[in-house]
């Protein structure tokens, strides 16, 4: 992909200034990612960002980050900075409207450089635009997700987003399954 030659503080410098899409018009902050640089477990990726996202520059840290970290601290047994997270899209959809084909395309360059830097030995990708940036295929998240993919020699375990789990309290159980997939196949005891 491009930015086959930069460093993750390159990257993200180069992120930090992007106008590559509509969304530079009205962020406040590009999210880039944050945690364990340096071939984590696991490696989370999420839709984009929403309002809070946006005001601290951090992934994650609303109500949908709050469910993430209770999954990583409580479910997995590793602390938030063990692993990585970051987003398909590094500015917030207006509205929280799902990212446009178009953004995924230009914002997944960051996306492909920022995992093949960072080495993950498991990626996982939260709600269907995250599955979709990296796989390219178009199907709903309810039939993709709890299957192993593979992307560029890199385990993929697409599960549910989230704030998706917040809103239908039945994807709680098959987001915990994937989520247990993924803790025996990096050796995490259960
Ligand atoms: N939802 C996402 O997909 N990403 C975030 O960073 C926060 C909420």
């Amino acid at each position: 992909s491009s930015f086959a030659d930069l460093g993750l503080d390159e990257l993200q410098r180069i992120a930090s200034n992007c106008k590559a899409c509509r969304l530079c018009e009205q962020r406040n902050n590009v999210v880039f990612g944050e945690g364990n640089t340096n071939r984590p477990l696991v490696a989370f990726v999420g839709e984009g960002p929403g309002a809070d996202e946006d005001a601290q520059g951090r992934p994650f840290v609303g109500r949908a980050g709050q469910l993430l970290n209770s999954a990583i601290t409580k479910g997995m047994g590793l602390k938030r900075e063990d692993v990585y997270i970051c987003n398909v899209v590094k500015c917030r959809p207006p509205q929280n409207r799902a990212p446009l084909p178009d953004e995924i395309e230009k914002c997944s360059n960051y996306l492909f450089r920022q995992l093949e830097i960072i080495q993950p030995k498991v990626i996982v990708t939260l709600g269907q635009p995250a599955q979709f940036a990296l796989s390219g295929i178009e199907v709903g998240i309810t039939k993709l997700r709890g299957n192993w993919q593979n992307w560029r020699g890199f385990k993929l375990m697409p599960t549910f987003h989230p704030a998706y789990i917040l809103r239908n309290q039945a994807a709680k159980r098959p987001f915990w399954e994937d989520l247990q997939a993924v803790m025996s196949e990096v050796g995490l005891n259960k």
